[in-house]
């Protein structure tokens, strides 16, 4: 089975995305966490070219073509082969980033990120994708609770990040059985029950 996670920054993927694959594995499950863009070497050298704060003139379409480029690379050489072995595939962000960042929020062409999804997937689709949704006021919020500083994804400006949360929503309204929206405000505790409650109704066990 394979589960995604998606948010803006610091919505939580990173915590729930942990917290079942940590859920699963103490139940004996076969589950392997990757995370995007990133998860193979050559994918992590993509990832430290798309977060560079100094890549101030990267162009959109560059942008999402790293992306793209990351995301191929992860899903033949690992999502693929642990998924045909039976594994739980847990991907913290996947091809939905780029639909709601570089297609809703930034200026590549809808029709251009649908078509590059395809590519870089192969076609491969989430059965199960966790949408944990928070607004730009809790984000930094968290952000400076945490004292996290900013990559140059995370340095866009505002108008970009709504655009961004309300193109996820609007994934989310069109495809209800794959993408569940989770109100990422609620304790950390109660997110991952109500994860849990949803993937049981996938999945016997577990
Ligand atoms: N439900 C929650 N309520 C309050 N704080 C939370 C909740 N979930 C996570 N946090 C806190 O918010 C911060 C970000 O969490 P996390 O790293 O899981 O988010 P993320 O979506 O993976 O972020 P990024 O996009 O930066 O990787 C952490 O400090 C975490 O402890
Ligand atoms: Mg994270």
């Amino acid at each position: 089975m394979f589960i995604t996670f998606e948010g803006i920054d610091l919505s939580g993927k990173s915590t729930q995305a942990k917290m079942l694959y940590s859920h699963l594995k103490k139940n004996n499950k076969k589950a392997i966490l990757v995370r995007e863009p990133g998860g193979t070497v050559i994918s992590e050298k993509i990832r430290d070219i798309l977060l560079d704060k100094s890549h101030s003139k990267m162009f959109s379409l560059t942008e999402f073509l790293l992306f793209s480029a990351a995301r191929q690379q992860l899903t033949e050489e690992v999502i693929k082969p642990h998924l045909k072995k039976g594994y739980f595939v847990i991907c913290d962000r996947y091809y939905d980033s780029s639909t709601a960042y570089q297609g809703y929020g930034g200026k590549v062409p809808m029709d251009t990120i649908l078509r590059g999804n395809k590519i870089a997937t192969n076609g491969l689709k989430p059965d199960l994708t966790f949408f944990i949704d928070i607004d730009m006021k809790e984000s930094a919020a968290r952000r400076k609770k945490a004292g996290k500083s900013k990559d140059r994804m995370e340095q866009k400006k505002i108008q970009y990040f709504n655009k961004v949360i309300k193109g996820y929503r609007e994934l989310a309204e069109k495809e209800k059985s794959r993408f569940k929206r989770i109100d990422g405000r609620k304790p950390i505790e109660d997110i991952q029950n109500e994860i849990l409650n949803i993937l049981r109704k996938r999945h016997e066990n577990v």
